[in-house]
Parts: structure tokens; sequence; C-alpha cells
């Protein structure tokens, strides 16, 4: 497919920092200009990572925001949602939070639910990027720490208290929007025993926006995911009630390891900026197990991670970017951290021959769950690329990180900013003009 035009590194960074412009409310900006108007809690961070070469103090903002909506429990919502926008479903109405919720916070409007805990990454970005900048950036970035540390470390708390009471060094999924991968295969399993009853009626607002239905989950999936929020509700959102209340319940092992990697990087900011000891020693703690938590859940041959239905107690067995979750966080034996790199290398995900770019595709080209339109189920998201290739540099492997950084910018260079791509084609796909996609190419641009 031919696709014009191509934007040399100075105009694609140029058209990114204009988009993230575009689509900034003044204290938060959205995920996407129409299709999610409002702040998502991950691509909040990622944005962050993008503005941070653009402005510590504006990186700065828009997690200040999102922190200024976190739970009393601990909990960072997933969406916080912007006041006076309509145009999404589910809104606040929905939701009903505020209502319902005994932590929600005051004078905020958000979700019920959470997303993954990608955040110390940004805030290492932002005190990299004012590392290089003169005195008075500087002491912005180190303000926010010291306002926001707490915060931090209450969120980190919550994620490994709440979400893991057992200690498994597993989080616990209530939602698949919390995976962040909403429709991937790896929850086709679990869903298929949610079994939704009396639904408020609904409207969905996506596929007003999206209207090719082959890009975006179906109705089916759509009953599924309100039903859920009305189990929710029936509880209050409550932390120990929801483990009876829901029938979906995963243990998600891509958000484990993020949050294994998190708590690493949390831990060297603390290090570096005189945080308690007694912090520091809690995140190592949780570094700890969370990393040996995803290794358990790894093939012993393969490597390959899998999630686990705590409702079916079964694993599950789906070829998705998430099997490669121990590649962002380490922990595995020496053989199978190599089978699993082959693996990511290999035909079956990043060097199938087909594929257009040689990136990691959200479901494997060669899985029968594959659909090369449908979300999460097999296009290329750029963002994911890019955490892989941060990831990968910071475990010292700068060919890997440098050979998705280079084929994740070939991928964009039309400026279309997409949600995602078509793994064969390169057709842009989903939402255009994606916050954290062009936040993505900001950073390796960098
Ligand atoms: N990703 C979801 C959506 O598509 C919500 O988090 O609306």
């Amino acid at each position: 497919m031919a696709r014009t035009p191509i934007f040399s590194p100075t105009q694609l960074a140029a058209r990114a920092a204009y988009l993230l412009r575009g689509n900034d409310l003044g204290e938060m900006t959205t995920a996407a200009p129409q299709l999610y108007p409002h702040m998502w809690s991950w691509d909040a961070a990622f944005v962050a990572v993008g503005l941070a070469p653009l402005s510590v103090e504006r990186a700065v903002v828009e997690l200040d925001t999102l922190f200024s909506a976190q739970w009393g429990n601990g909990m960072v919502p997933h969406i916080v949602f912007a006041s006076g926008v309509d145009g999404y479903f589910p809104g606040p109405a929905r939701w009903a939070c505020g209502q319902l919720a005994a932590d929600a916070p005051i004078g905020r409007q958000t979700s019920g639910i959470t997303q993954p805990p990608v955040h110390a990454i940004a805030v290492q970005r932002i005190l990299e990027h004012a590392r290089s900048r003169g005195r008075s950036t500087r002491a912005v970035a180190d303000a926010f720490l010291d306002r926001r540390w707490n915060d931090l470390i209450r969120w980190h708390r919550w994620l490994a208290e709440a979400r893991d009471p057992d200690g498994v060094g597993l989080i616990t999924m209530y939602h698949g929007w919390e995976s962040g991968m909403d429709n991937s295969p790896r929850w086709d399993g679990a869903y298929a025993n949610v079994i939704p009853g009396r639904l408020p009626a609904y409207q969905r607002a996506d596929s007003q926006i999206i209207t090719d239905p082959s890009q975006r989950p179906s109705d089916g999936e759509y009953d599924r995911y309100l039903w859920l929020l009305e189990e929710m509700k029936s509880v209050g959102y409550d932390d120990l009630r929801l483990p009876s209340a829901m029938s979906f319940a995963v243990r998600d092992v891509f958000v484990s390891a993020i949050f294994a990697l998190a708590c690493a990087v949390l831990a060297e900011i603390g290090e570096d900026h005189n945080r308690p000891h007694a912090d520091i020693r809690d995140l190592n703690g949780w570094a700890e197990r969370f990393r040996a938590g995803v290794a358990r859940t790894a093939d012993e041959r393969t490597g390959m991670a899998r999630d686990f239905d705590l409702r079916a107690q079964q694993w599950v067995d789906t070829e998705t970017i998430a099997s490669f979750a121990p590649l962002l966080c380490g922990g595995l034996r020496h053989d199978q951290e190599r089978a699993l790199l082959r693996r990511l290398e290999g035909p079956r995900f990043a060097g199938h021959p087909d594929l257009r770019y040689q990136l990691i595709p959200s479901t494997s080209p060669v899985s029968r769950d594959f659909r090369p339109r449908e979300y999460w189920r097999g296009p290329i998201w750029p963002v994911m690329n890019w955490l892989f290739s941060w990831a990968f540099a910071r475990r010292g492997w700068a060919d890997r990180a440098n050979a998705l950084r280079q084929e994740g910018l070939r991928q964009v260079c039309d400026g279309s900013f997409a949600e995602y791509y078509e793994p064969f084609t390169g057709e842009p796909l989903g939402s255009m003009q994606q916050s954290w996609t062009a936040a993505a190419v900001l950073d390796w641009l960098g």
C-alpha cells in the first residue's frame, strides 16, 4: 500500500509535538481527540514521557492531574474525566463512582477500575530530562517528586496488597480494561464465563467514531465489559468485596511484569533522591516478589509467560505480546530467556516474513486467534514497541532496543500517529492523532 508522505525525523518530531499541543486541554492531554476525549492512566504516563523533552513543567502537570484523582485506597483510576466533555461511553454517570465508592476522590470524576502501572517510568524520564536543564526546571521536577512520592508509594502498595492479597507475585485484574489490552485473546476464556444479566440500556460511542467494526471490540464483548461494571457497582467498588463479586478475575502476567519493573525503577529514584529507607525496602521487595511471580508462569522450555484465570483455575495459553512479559522485568533462567528472545525475533512474532515492519504484533500472526485489524487481536501498537525498546535498553540490549526504535519510526513516518497498525500492510488503524503514539515518537527521536 502506498503511504505518503514520508516525513524526516525533524518534521516528524515537530508534528508529534504539535499533536500533543492540539490534544492538550490545559491540565490534561486527551488520549486521542475523538475516541478518547479524557485522560487515561497509562496513556498519561506515556504522554508524560513524550512531553518531558518538550517541557518538563508540562509533563509534571500531566502526572499531577492524574495523581490528583488517586483514590483514597491508593488506586490510580483508569480514566480521569475532563469536566464538561461528552462523547465517551461509559462516562462518569455510568460508573457512578462518586455515589457508590467510598474511596473515590472528591472533586474529580473517574472510572472505578485501574490500568497498568507504568508511571514510575515517566517519573524517571522527567527527572532525567530535568537534569540537563536549568536550575528552575530541576527545582520543578524535585518539587514534583517531593509532592508525589508518598502517592506513588501508596499506588504501588495498593497494587501489591489489594491486588495480590496472597502474595503470589501476580496482580489480579477484575476487568479486561484493567489490563489495557481490552479484547486480547488472552481474555477470551475468562469472558466466556461472564454471563451478562439485565444490563441498563446503553449506546456505544466508540462505534460512531471508528465506523469500521473490524477494528474495534464486538457488541457481545461490550455487553460483557458493561456487565462487569454492574458487578463492581453492586459492591461499591470495594476492594475486599470484588474478589467474590466479580465473574472475571485473572492474574495478569503483563501487568505484573510492568509492576516489577516499575518498582525497581521507583526504588532507583528513591535511592537517588534520598527517600525513606522503608519505602525503598518495600519497593525492592515487591520488585523481587513480582519478578519471581512472573518467572513462575513461564513455560519451562520456551519461556513464554502466561496469565492465570482464577475463575476457571487454569493457565491461559495464547500467543500474544504479553507472553514476552519476563523480558521487561527479567527473572528467567538464562536458557529460557534466550529461547524467549529467539521466539520474539523469530517467524511467530517480529520476524514473521510477511510483516511490513519487524515489530511485535499484539497477537502472533500464526495464532488461530489472530485478526490483523482488530484492536488487541493482531495489530501492531507503537507504544507497546516503545515500552519493549525502552526496557531492552535498560537491560543493556542496545541493538535490540535500536532495532525496535528504527522499525517503529519507519512505521509511523506518514505522520498519522495511529493507535495501531495493520501488521502486513502497515495501514494506520483505530484512532488517528493518538497521544501516546506521538509521545513514543518524541522519545525515540530524542
Ligand atoms: N480502552 C477502552 C476503550 O476502548 C477503555 O479503557 O474505551
